[in-house]
């Protein structure tokens, strides 16, 4: 189960072994060249290509990288005015590519976290290399202390738009690249569909993106607990769909109340 999760979600080194000179998925290389973004602290692993920017983006050592897992939220976020002139929190940042992707849509602030410190280096380094506004941009260390999905937020900080592509798959991560995979007892799914609602502006929403079926009717039993509704914005019916899957779903809760 962990292997094939890491074969599918690890989608790096596949690429480097299929996809080495194209333009194409994530190159592996172990030195960057004049035409790559550059790091200082964690190495470069490789590097990263999607149809949202022009250059590529660097993935850290340890940093996740599948960019099918968020094809449909990326695409609202280019195609919509989802987060123009809003303030946005994306919770489990990686490489930042989704926070990347909502400055350069015009956001007014993104506040991202995640709770690998290199994943906060990776994120800064892209906006940088990307020449998007980093004082727009502030990225959180979550402690694995307090791992729950608001910790790190000051108690009256709220957003018009809050997203996330946790991990999928209910498991108990050991280093600190499969927090990126293994969300234990699903515990930050958990604490985002309880605390979300106090840290929105009203009609503010909340975007999920989830290639994982158990995962994903998990949401709907524990939305289902909570009187929220879990939308499923996708044509795909979950019962055709092996557990692991790309492109991954968008989901959004919803509070009808
Ligand atoms: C599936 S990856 C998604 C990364 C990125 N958003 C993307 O779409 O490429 C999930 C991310 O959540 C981070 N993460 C896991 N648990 C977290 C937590 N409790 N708080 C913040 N980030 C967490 C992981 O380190 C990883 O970077």
């Amino acid at each position: 189960m962990r292997y094939r999760s890491i074969m599918r979600r690890s989608f790096c080194w596949y690429s480097a072994l299929t996809l080495a000179g194209t333009a194409v998925g994530c190159r592996h290389t172990s030195q960057a060249t004049s035409n790559e973004p550059t790091t200082n602290h964690f190495p470069l692993r490789c590097t990263g290509k999607v149809e949202d920017f022009e250059r590529e983006l660097a993935v850290l050592e340890t940093v996740f990288w599948e960019p099918d897992d968020t094809t449909s939220l990326r695409q609202l976020i280019r195609m919509t005015e989802l987060v123009k002139g809003k303030r946005v929190l994306e919770i489990g940042t990686g490489t930042g590519l989704i926070s990347l992707c909502c400055l350069q849509a015009s956001a007014e602030r993104v506040v991202a976290t995640d709770i690998n410190p290199a994943a906060v280096q990776n994120a800064i380094q892209n906006a940088e290399w990307l020449e998007l506004p980093v004082d727009r941009f502030d990225v959180r260390l979550v402690s694995k202390d307090d791992p729950s999905a608001f910790a790190v937020l000051g108690p009256d900080e709220r957003f018009d738009v809050i997203i996330s592509n946790p991990p999928w798959e209910d498991g108990q991560p050991s280093r600190i690249d499969d927090y990126a995979l293994y969300d234990s007892d699903f515990a930050l799914l958990n604490s985002i569909l309880s605390g979300y609602q106090s840290r929105l502006y009203p009609a503010g929403r909340l975007l999920l993106a989830y290639g994982c079926v158990e995962a994903i009717r998990a949401i709907q039993q524990m939305c289902d607990q909570r009187n929220l509704t879990a939308r499923l914005l996708d044509d795909r019916n979950l019962s055709d769909l092996p557990n692991l899957f790309l492109p991954g779903m968008l989901i959004e809760v919803i509070d009808q109340r």
